[in-house]
């Protein structure tokens, strides 16, 4: 069996993608000489929830484990109907992946084409454009404004010049946890050129604060033009277990439905089931323990004169004033393993916000390599 640190070795440099991959694998595919890495290393790489599991989950596994040697059919029904109520949807109105992956991997094999392409930006989340350059559909990059939020109105200009296609929009955006407003996801919504479907990115939108920061999902409910996708791998701690979810109108729904991969693993949707159950005891002490440490982490980079993107998810990008990848190069051997690289934001580092142990050593880490 490979250990996490083992995979990373034997993925590391020149590892080439044929499928979309979930965060860890994207960055740890980076991993350089991950074998020589420190027994106690801190792995702040992936925006993965140093949490994990919620309790009344990891029972519901436990009870499920014997049973798993059936696929459980009978029961997705009403397994995705309670992931569908959960958002006030209709069963109809929601599609279960394995991972938010696989819901933006068929998201984007429905609905861009050799002649209609993906939009976005650059940096966002770079699993939706190895897929789409993956299947041959053109991508198509609009530019971050200064602030870093997403160009909408670029977004809608280059839909419209195609004649339509699919805009993905990651909101807050990964890998800079900024925000696109409310007010500029509703003139987006607004102004989709014909034949343009709206994909939201909302893997990390529980870790928001802003009341500028509003979901996609009533666009949903109104029967707009837009999908959402939503994952239990981040504030629910489940990256390992691989559910995800798109929501849609029905007929976007059944456009997508032939292309998924089947039922998931009914471990998981057990696991699931159970944390929705329990959700209002889950999300908020999670919220809150992530906001305090992103905000203390916020306030010694502030001490320190240090500039970051303002995080609203559970990550951040700090300015490191010289190349990124050979500052992140020098923290593993020393004990932390930052986020990889990502151009054009060539300066910034990515960090994951993990427990305040493991920030005060990222905080040492941190300090110590940017001094030289
Ligand atoms: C923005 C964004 N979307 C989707 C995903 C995919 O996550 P998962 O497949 O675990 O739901 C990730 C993974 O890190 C991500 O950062």
């Amino acid at each position: 069996m490979l250990t996490r640190r083992a995979f990373a070795a034997h993925i590391g440099l020149g590892a080439a993608a044929v499928r979309m991959l979930p965060e860890m694998a994207y960055a740890q595919r980076e991993a350089v000489g991950a074998r020589d890495l420190p027994q106690d290393v801190v792995w702040l790489n992936a925006n993965e929830n140093p949490a994990g599991p919620p309790p009344a989950s990891l029972a519901a596994m436990r009870e499920t484990l014997p049973t798993s040697g059936r696929y459980h059919f009978q029961e997705f029904g009403d397994i995705y109907a309670a992931v569908a109520k959960s958002e006030d949807l209709e069963p109809g109105q929601t599609i279960v992946g394995a991972g938010s992956s696989e819901v933006l991997h068929f998201a984007i094999d429905a609905f861009t084409s050799p002649t209609r392409p993906l939009i976005t930006m650059t940096a966002t989340f770079e699993g939706p454009l190895e897929v789409a350059r993956g299947l041959g559909r053109p991508v198509v990059l609009t530019r971050l404004l200064p602030d870093y939020s997403a160009d909408v109105h670029a977004l809608a200009e280059e839909a419209g010049k195609a004649h339509g296609g699919l805009i993905y929009l990651c909101n807050p955006n990964n890998p800079t946890s900024a925000i696109t407003t409310h007010k500029d996801l509703e003139w987006l919504v607004g102004n989709l050129p014909a034949g343009t479907i709206l994909l939201v990115d909302e893997a990390y939108i529980h870790f928001g604060e802003s009341p500028e920061l509003k979901s996609a999902l009533p666009y949903v409910r109104q029967g707009k033009d837009v999908i959402v996708t939503r994952t239990f791998s981040k504030m629910y701690g489940m990256a390992g277990l691989r559910v995800g979810f798109g929501a849609a109108r029905p007929d976007l729904i059944r456009r997508m439905t032939p292309l998924r991969m089947g039922v998931i693993s009914i471990v998981s949707a057990r696991a699931v089931l159970a944390a929705l159950a329990d959700r209002q005891n889950i999300l908020p002490p999670r919220h809150a323990s992530l906001a305090k440490t992103r905000r203390e982490l916020c306030d010694w980079l502030r001490e320190r004169k240090l500039s970051f993107i303002e995080p609203h998810g559970n990550f951040i990008m700090i300015d490191v004033g010289r190349n990124a990848r050979e500052f992140a190069g020098a923290m593993p051997r020393l004990g932390v393993v930052p986020g990889r690289p990502f151009p054009p934001l060539d300066n910034l580092l990515r960090v994951t916000i993990g427990t305040d142990a493991e920030m005060a050593k990222f905080r040492d880490v941190f300090w110590k390599v940017y001094q030289g």
